[in-house]
């Protein structure tokens, strides 16, 4: 099976850019280039910030834009979201207990979890949160995973990448989420920092996939969570095969650049 995973839209009101990247135009990119790349997708995922703070009618404008998309797309939200007019906007979205975006999708060999970490009132400003209602969705999915290889989908990454800035403001309480996961997923597909990281923590496999629009410098000695560099968008995907998972990033902005060159000495 594969999956494409587009993180960090930040749809802003149509017109406003946002460091000179209109994200209305990118997802459009984005989607059009992922359809002609990949009519074998079987899903589409939206990673969090899905929107720039949820500017009227984005929710719904973005639900026309996928109207034509022959497969279906699960979201999880991010800090930028609302997750009541993004669940307004989308009706038929599956959600947990206390109406959280959180689903599980099953395959013969995986068992995919998307889990929900938008904080209503986070501390500090744009951290996660799994709540006790969240973590409990998330004990019983595990559960009842049944030997297959457990794929989690969040928005904010459990875990320090290196950018003091945004390890700050990953999953505030990531060591309840570590008491849960250790040793039973398989690998985490993470967004939030915008660039392009892998590794793995306590044991798990991880990817975080940059933003289809605006990504992070590569500033390691930074404490902001503010600095944004316009380096190419890209999207992931995902192959689920009986060995594993393997997550590709491809920065679709650049793919159109020149040729494709067969060389004798290249590879
Ligand atoms: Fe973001």
């Amino acid at each position: 099976m594969k999956l494409i995973v587009l993180s960090d839209l930040h749809l802003t009101t149509p017109g406003e850019a946002i460091i000179g990247i209109a994200p209305w135009a990118r997802l459009e990119q984005a989607l059009d280039h992922a359809q002609a790349q990949h009519p074998d997708a079987a899903r589409y995922v939206l990673l969090g910030d899905v929107t720039h703070d949820a500017p009227p009618g984005s929710y719904e404008r973005l639900a026309a834009q996928l109207a034509d998309l022959p497969v279906p797309v699960t979201m999880v939200p991010g800090n930028h979201d609302d997750r009541a007019a993004l669940r307004a906007a989308f009706p038929d979205h599956p959600v947990c207990a206390g109406g959280f975006l959180q689903s599980l999708i099953d395959t013969p060999t995986h068992r995919l979890v998307f889990l929900d970490t938008l904080a209503e009132r986070p501390e500090p400003r744009h951290a996660g949160i799994l709540c006790p209602a969240r973590l409990d969705w998330f004990a019983r999915a595990l559960d009842g995973a049944n030997g297959r290889a457990v794929v989690v989908f969040m928005h904010h990454p459990p875990l320090a990448v290196g950018f003091p800035g945004m390890d700050r403001i990953g999953v505030a309480n990531a060591e309840d989420f570590w008491a849960l996961a250790r040793g039973r997923v398989a690998h985490l597909v993470l967004g939030h920092i915008h660039r392009t990281i892998s590794g793995a923590w306590q044991g798990t496999g991880f990817t975080v996939l940059k933003s289809i629009t605006h990504q992070s410098p590569m500033k390691m000695d930074s404490t902001s969570s503010a600095l944004s560099v316009a380096e190419p968008g890209a999207y992931g995907i995902v192959l689920l095969r009986p060995g594993g998972v393997v997550v590709h990033s491809d920065d679709f902005t650049l793919s159109d650049t020149g040729p494709v060159h067969s060389d004798p000495r290249s590879l």
